[in-house]
């Protein structure tokens, strides 16, 4: 199958799995030990059903949508991916600029391959930085500074991950970080040359940002102790505070799936916040991130700009969202399969896809522009 005749995600999802070798594409895939959460929130997505409405007039549609106050041609964010680029050579900085060709934002993760400055370089817009925090203040602190100077207009900071949910594909993994061939990998790496000949030659193929900072991440299994040693479980709100001292622009809290943490990340003065179980990635056993918006929503949604993400796969998926009380989303996975295939034309396919799916979708649901999708838009 080629580009051209790609028609949903999962056709970039089985191009993905083509393409990129298995213990990369099981980190990708993976959700946490049992995978129950991971599955609930495509399962819960799927069973919000859309009012079908016909002869609305609903021509001339308008997908733009303002996220925290900047007009954006979609109503929709790239996610913060960690790796990402060992799906592609340079995969941030495709997906990055993917992002700023279709007018969305980028959220470059703090466990990126590119480092900031490298994605900083290839663009000419600013992109968002995720950060994770960790013991180490000074080195948070320069984070903090690195992003500033590159002229990230939002701080993403995740606050669902500070102790790793396992996911048992990674234990098995015999992934390294930078990938190299060894015995229990030749097979599955050679078995996909195309990346062999795009990844392994590449350049940049370690931590971008915390380079020298993570000492020995051998396999997955000592990045994954690396994570238990340096991440801070005693963060707490207070810390919030910390940070804001030092990034005076927007901030937005990512991983927020209960409605007492939502009212309590809406008085830290955050621009928005991010309903998200992590794409099923942590808390196994959680409540499905669409099922949780809702409620979340109700509570504080006058007081703080929310955004959804975790499982979103189709166009109709934003739309259902968007009914149940998200301004706007964030996709993960969705993009990160087109960036497998074919780096940033996968990318970019990806964002079509789901930009003219909604389209069609708000088309037949009788709206013609994002901030008529509600609730009355769904069926009871
Ligand atoms: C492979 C992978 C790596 C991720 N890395 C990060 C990360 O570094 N930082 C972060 O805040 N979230 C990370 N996430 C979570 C995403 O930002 C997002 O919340 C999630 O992918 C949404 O679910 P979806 O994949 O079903 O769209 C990661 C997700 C995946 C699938």
């Amino acid at each position: 199958m080629k580009l051209d005749t790609v028609a949903c995600i999962d056709d970039l999802r089985r191009l993905a799995h083509r393409r990129v070798p298995a213990d990369v594409m099981g980190y990708y895939e993976s959700g946490s030990y049992s995978e129950t959460t991971l599955r609930a929130n495509e399962r819960d997505l799927a069973n919000v059903n859309i009012r079908q409405r016909v002869l609305a007039g609903a021509v001339n549609r308008d997908l733009t949508q303002n996220i925290i106050g900047v007009p954006a041609a979609l109503p929709f964010a790239l996610a913060p991916v960690g790796m990402s680029g060992l799906a592609y050579r340079d995969g941030e900085i495709a997906a990055a600029r993917a992002a700023e060709k279709a007018g969305i934002p980028y959220t470059l993760s703090t466990l990126s391959i590119c480092s900031i400055e490298d994605v900083a370089a290839a663009v000419t817009k600013p992109f968002w930085f995720q950060l994770y925090f960790m013991k180490d203040r000074g080195f948070i602190a320069d984070l903090i500074a690195r992003a500033r100077a590159a002229h990230c207009s939002a701080l993403v900071l995740t606050v669902d991950l500070q102790v790793l949910g396992q996911r048992h594909r990674d234990v098995h993994s015999g992934l390294t970080v930078p990938p190299r061939i060894h015995l229990k990998t030749v097979g599955r790496i050679l078995s996909k040359p195309s990346w062999v000949a795009n990844v392994l030659t590449g350049k940049r193929k370690t931590f971008g940002n915390v380079h020298g900072r993570i000492p020995g991440t051998e396999n997955l299994a000592s990045y994954r102790d690396w994570i238990g040693s340096q991440f801070d479980q005693a963060l707490s709100w207070d810390d919030v505070a910390w940070i804001r001292e030092r990034w005076p622009r927007k901030l937005i809290i990512k991983g927020i799936l209960d409605v007492d943490d939502a009212r309590i990340a809406a008085r830290t003065g955050a621009s928005a916040i991010v309903v998200s179980n992590h794409g099923g990635r942590q808390l196994d056993g959680a409540a499905s991130s669409i099922s949780m918006l809702p409620r979340i929503a109700d509570a504080v949604g006058s007081d703080v700009e929310i955004m959804f993400d975790s499982g979103i796969r189709t166009g109709q998926d934003v739309f259902r969202a968007l009914a149940l009380g998200a301004k706007s989303c964030m996709i993960g996975r969705s993009y990160l399969y087109g960036l497998c295939a074919a780096g940033e034309a996968g990318v970019a396919k990806a964002i079509e896809i789901i930009a003219k799916e909604l389209d069609v979708t708000m088309a037949l649901a009788g709206v013609r522009t994002i901030d008529q999708i509600s609730k009355s838009t769904l069926e009871n």
